[in-house]
């Protein structure tokens, strides 16, 4: 799968979104690929953290829209959601490298991120509603809690991008560089930690969440079912169909 490329050494995972000419936009075959990449990572006591990163220009363009309408995830069981599941439960840190547009599941699966390094260039959006369907990842439930209700409100009902700049001042990131040190500097900090005692790196990101886990199961299962649904109404016909075609969706009658 050259779509995500795999690198192990050090005891650090590195995933790399490798599909530039989309915009780095998942299909299923990557969500599968990078679910399964994460559970071996986790059952690998070799592998001490992990890390996620894209292009230079792009982290990712969110979910394949073509792709999504080929093969829409109807069931909990979908790649989409498989990886969802496995970055959330992750116990082991992870480091988000974050250049360029991160769009839809490109900005949600930062939630479930540790350490999150951004070009001046990344631009973070959720633009569920203007698709016709509703947040996925837990954001729902994560956006408000890490950004505040009224920054996450523009976020997910206008569906409006905010930048490196504002991600920082509301911590959903931890530092901004030049896009061409983003991908260098989240290695250097993958390296620090994995030179530290393991044990104590779970126990400190497990205290960090406590509380949350069956929270954010809950939400998560709740929006992919209802998000499945929501692709094969109307309104999400509409805006896919409009990407498709390269048009503005006309949502007047939805
Ligand atoms: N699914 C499928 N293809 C996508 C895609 C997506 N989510 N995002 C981009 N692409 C494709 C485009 O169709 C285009 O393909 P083509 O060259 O065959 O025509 C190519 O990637 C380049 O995209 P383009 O829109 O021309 O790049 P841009 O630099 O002008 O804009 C984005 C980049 C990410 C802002 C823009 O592509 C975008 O908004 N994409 C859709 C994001 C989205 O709604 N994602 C779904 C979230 S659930």
């Amino acid at each position: 799968m050259t779509d995500i490329l795999i690198d192990h050494s050090a005891s650090i995972t590195t995933l790399t979104i490798n599909r530039v000419d989309k915009k780095n936009s998942f299909t299923a075959a990557m969500y599968s690929a990078m679910a399964d990449a994460l559970e071996q990572a986790q059952a690998d006591a070799a592998v001490r953290v992990v890390v996620l990163q894209g292009h230079e220009t792009v982290f990712s363009a969110g979910n394949d829209i073509a792709d999504f309408l080929k093969i829409p995830p109807t069931s909990l069981d979908a790649p989409v959601f498989r990886f969802m599941r496995a970055i959330s439960t992750f116990s082991k840190p992870v480091v988000a490298a974050v250049c360029g547009p991160a769009v839809g599941i490109g900005t949600t699966l930062l939630f479930h991120c540790d350490l999150i390094y951004a070009g001046d260039n990344a631009a973070f959006s959720m633009p569920f509603v203007n698709l016709g369907v509703c947040p996925e990842a837990a954001s729902s439930l994560l956006a408000p809690q890490r950004m505040g209700y009224g920054r996450a409100a523009e976020a997910l009902l206008l569906g409006e991008p905010f930048m490196a700049e504002a991600a920082l001042e509301m911590g959903l990131i931890s530092r901004i560089v030049p896009p061409a040190e983003v991908n260098a500097l989240a290695q250097r900090q993958a390296q620090k930690l994995a030179a530290k005692p393991g044990s104590s790196l779970l126990h400190t990101k497990r205290l960090m969440k406590q509380g949350q886990a069956s929270l954010v199961a809950q939400r998560m299962d709740e929006e992919a079912t209802l998000f499945g649904r929501m692709l094969s109404e109307p309104a999400a016909r509409e805006a896919f169909t409009a990407f498709m075609e390269k048009r503005k969706p006309d949502f007047s009658k939805f």
